[in-house]
């Protein structure tokens, strides 16, 4: 009962406050996975004209699949890991190939695709297909390290796979989209880095860190 609490109002805040977003008109697998390969680097603000534009001249896998790659890159030309759409355009292909166009709805399947490592596994197969997968990046690390107390470093390559495990007892299964949006807003707007705005945050009655008042204190990141 008190994991049910915390998932409405998560996923309650997100359905009131989420930001207008162009990835978020629609629930199109394939443009769902082109905005999570360009924010994985890159801020929102700089990614909505990329993403517009590359939608525009690549609206659907077979478009991407049969542009040329020198088309590809001059859309990406200014928002660099160039190794990013490189890989894009291949895992593509491979769809355009092998699944008839269809991103495939297994995350086996679709984690196999060149460049598609953990966190864009979980982002495309739960906010396109509802699976629920975790999406761990540093913003849901940095959440979650506040609502649980993990005091695990999250600098260290084994620490992501504890949050994977540690958010896949507490997902909203009958939402897994917006939970995992929720936690994605929730970093961006409200339990941002230095400086959490704990008394506008929809979760503070379940977060463990505002408990002890030591929010600032996570996540625990070492430098090397
Ligand atoms: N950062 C990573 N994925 C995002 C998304 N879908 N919306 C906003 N920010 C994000």
């Amino acid at each position: 009962l008190e994991i049910k609490d915390f998932q409405q109002d998560l996923i309650g805040w997100f359905q009131k406050e989420q930001r207008i977003l162009p990835w978020r008109e629609n629930s199109d697998p394939y443009r769902v996975w082109v905005s999570e390969v360009m924010l994985q680097q890159t801020r929102v603000d700089t990614v909505i004209p990329y993403f517009l534009n590359f939608m525009e001249k690549f609206p659907d896998p077979a478009a991407l699949a049969n542009a040329d790659e020198e088309q590809v890159m001059k859309a990406w030309e200014g928002l660099g890991y160039y190794s990013r759409v490189r890989n894009l355009q291949a895992a593509v292909r491979e769809v355009h190939e092998s699944y008839d166009g269809i991103v495939p709805a297994d995350p086996d399947k679709f984690g196999e695709l060149k460049g598609v490592g953990p966190y864009t596994k979980g982002a495309v197969m739960s906010i396109a297909y509802n699976i629920p997968e975790p999406a761990v990046d540093g913003n849901v690390m940095r959440v979650m390290s506040r609502i649980l107390l993990i005091e695990e470093d999250i600098a260290k390559p084994k620490t992501r796979k504890l949050f994977d495990t540690a958010i896949r007892e507490v997902i909203a299964k009958d939402n897994p989209s917006d939970f995992n949006q929720a936690l994605m807003e929730l970093g961006a707007l409200i339990c941002t880095p230095s400086s959490p705005s704990c008394l506008l945050c929809p979760v503070r009655d379940h977060c463990q860190a505002f408990e002890e008042g030591r929010q600032k204190d996570l996540p625990i990141k070492s430098k090397k």
